[in-house]
């Protein structure tokens, strides 16, 4: 199950990549927000981040104006892996070096299809573990 969520910036940009994963039948929550009323991104990256940290959901999309909030929220949490990207490289990558398992997108930074793209890319990608694997882990130390 993929956890999915956003704020006012972020929303159009879920809402089509929601679309994307119905249509391809992948499952996903969708902890909000649903209007575009002004909202405070951290409540929604937490909701999220705590989807993958109890087991519920493999993966998290999280959507804001830039991403960047979303990301410095979702870092703090522990487990959590969290990568603001615009490009199709860095999406690719992100999964296969650093196993991350949040990705983050901004709603005034790129549009739907981009949008869509990079989230196809981050949920096909498989991690490469190897030599990668050390550095991952030392991620959570301390
Ligand atoms: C909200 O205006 C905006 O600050 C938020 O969506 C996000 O871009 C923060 O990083």
């Amino acid at each position: 199950m993929i956890a999915i969520g956003c704020d006012h910036g972020g929303l159009e940009i879920k809402n089509a990549i929601i679309e994307d994963l119905k249509q391809k039948g992948i499952e996903y929550k969708d902890l909000g927000t649903y209007t575009s009323d002004s909202v405070d991104y951290p409540v929604y990256a937490k909701a999220v981040c705590a989807e993958i940290v109890n087991g519920n959901a493999e993966k998290g999309i999280l959507c804001c104006g830039t991403g960047i909030g979303m990301s410095i929220a979702a870092n703090k949490i522990k487990g959590i892996r969290a990568a603001v990207l615009s490009d199709e490289f860095s999406a690719e990558m992100t999964r296969r070096h650093n196993d991350a398992n949040v990705l983050c997108l901004g709603g005034r930074v790129i549009d739907c299809e981009k949008a869509v793209k990079l989230a196809e890319i981050f949920l096909n990608t498989e991690y490469e573990g190897g030599r990668h694997a050390r550095r991952v882990a030392m991620l959570e130390e301390n």
